[in-house]
């Protein structure tokens, strides 16, 4: 038995014949397996793509400006009460049940090194909780504050799908009601021969695939049918986050109070960068809309640019947290052009018949992947937000170095610290100090609850189970 004939049609005029010789070759069972494979995948598109992969998008990054709806942080009282009030409405909003958040987690570490999900990594540098724990601590704590069903949507991929469904039954859904956890799992695209845009097999009957890239979030919700859930729950605002942030203000009030008062459709949280090099896109205004350009895109004499102060010009590096109305992503939906993919040349272990598994020394192969942001500029709005970087932005990204597992966890307990010290406690910098979500969400939960004079010299890991062995930590008052 072969391939069924409309396959072997599209194949063959996607230039991939090779993948209908190579299902000869195996048994039954293989057969079944890669037919599967092979018909999840837009071979059209795959042909197109690669047709015009030398095509480059120029972006006349000269053009840039200032984002014209930019929000600096408070400087003086009267700006502190603006975001106060900020808050308030966004709190209002979450109370109305008017929110869902959704973390992609579909990545697949690959500078990190690790083989299971990275929303499995324990982060808790005392308490060697996960990074799934801890998001969930936090909306369970967001939840109780409010009064309200924050729906969690998590989107994996085939790389982090079944590791992560086992953990989410085995820790229960981490507490949070089942009902309102949405895992939902991302596509693929295959990964083709940099020379010849054939597809790379991974193994027998098996294709070279990877993850479409985060912003394979819109066709994955629609397929998964959570944008029409959500609008039959009365949801008009999705807050979107990644897995490898473990201190994102996971339903930021602040951010969804300044998106609602700006009328925005989407909104995004930027931090200043930290040098002209850094690797990070910025949010800009170029051609007319607001977006974010990569780095990548950013010629090096621009990125270098100062103000007067000798500030970066382009400083406003994207934290990849961003609010969207439910609306605008169903219209971006309808749009082809909204999220354009992108490619990108990579090594790619391959598998042939001959050789076996090969994996090559450099860059063999184009991937193709679409970046959620690259919707920005169709928004009818856009706001950035900036937040404080050492608070707010300390992913995990590398095995060693900056945006390490060590520099996140350093980070997490430094804020943790400061927010003890704020609140009247004196601990020195090398006291190893975790606070559960369940106990302060930020340093203003924790203002009145420190015995005056108290000293933390011990490593500390406050929940709501161990406060009671510190007779320093006064009960929360009565609200
Ligand atoms: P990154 O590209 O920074 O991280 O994705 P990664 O994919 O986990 O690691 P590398 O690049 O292979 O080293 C940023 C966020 O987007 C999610 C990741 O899980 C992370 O939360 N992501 C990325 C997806 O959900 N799907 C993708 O296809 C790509």
């Amino acid at each position: 038995m072969s391939l069924p004939s409309p396959l072997c049609v599209l194949l063959r005029r996607a230039g991939q014949e090779h993948l209908i010789e190579h299902a000869e070759q195996l048994s039954t069972t293989e057969r079944a397996t890669f037919l599967e494979q092979l018909q999840s995948i837009d071979w059209d598109l795959v042909a197109q793509l690669w047709r015009t992969r030398d095509v480059l998008t120029a972006v006349n990054a000269f053009e840039a400006r200032s984002p014209r709806m930019l929000l600096r942080l408070p400087g003086n009282d009267a700006e502190r009460t603006h975001w106060q009030a900020a808050r308030a409405t966004g709190e209002e909003a979450l109370r109305a049940g008017r929110v869902a958040v959704v973390v992609v987690a579909g990545g697949q570490g690959t500078r990190l090194g690790i083989s299971f999900p990275k929303g499995l990594l324990p982060i808790g540098a005392l308490s060697q909780q996960t990074l799934f724990a801890r998001f969930f601590d936090q909306l369970k704590a967001r939840q109780h504050r409010h009064g309200v069903t924050i729906p969690y949507a998590i989107m994996t991929s085939p790389a982090t799908h079944a590791e992560t469904l086992q953990a989410l039954e085995e820790q229960n859904c981490f507490g949070l009601d089942r009902d309102n956890v949405w895992p939902f799992c991302q596509g693929c695209m295959p990964a083709v021969d940099a020379d010849t845009g054939r597809a790379l097999l991974a193994g027998p009957g098996q294709l070279a695939l990877s993850p479409d890239g985060h912003g394979g979030i819109l066709a994955a919700m629609a397929k998964a049918g959570l944008l029409e859930k959500m609008k039959s729950r009365g949801i008009d605002m999705l807050f979107y986050h990644q897995i490898d942030n473990p201190t994102t203000v996971v339903a930021d009030p602040a951010l969804l109070g300044w998106h609602l008062q700006t009328h925005a459709e989407m909104s995004t949280k930027v931090v200043a960068k930290r040098s002209a090099e850094e690797k990070m896109g910025v949010a800009v205004d170029l051609n007319g809309a607001t977006q974010i350009i990569e780095y990548s895109d950013l010629p090096g004499e621009l990125a270098a640019l100062t103000d007067d102060r000798g500030r970066l010009r382009f400083w406003a590096g994207s934290t990849a947290i961003h609010v969207f109305q439910r609306a605008f992503l169903e219209r971006a939906l309808l749009d082809k052009q909204a999220l354009p993919f992108h490619i990108a040349r990579k090594a790619v272990p391959f598998w042939t018949a001959d050789a076996g598994v090969v994996t090559p020394p450099m860059p063999n192969a184009f991937k193709f992947e679409r970046f959620i942001f690259d919707v920005m500029p169709w928004s009818k709005a856009a706001l950035i937000v900036e937040a404080d970087r050492t608070a707010e932005f300390n992913p995990v990204k590398n095995n060693t170095g900056a945006d390490s597992l060590e520099t996140s966890q350093a980070a997490m307990m430094a804020l943790h610290r400061s927010w003890l010290r704020a609140a009247g406690a004196t601990i020195a910098d090398d006291v190893p100090i975790e606070i559960s979500p369940l106990v302060a969400l930020s340093a203003e939960d924790l203002q009145g609850r420190i015995a005056p004079g108290t000293v933390i010299a011990q490593p500390t890991w406050l929940t709501p189970e161990t406060i009671a062995q510190f007779p320093w930590f006064r009960p929360a008052p009565r609200s």
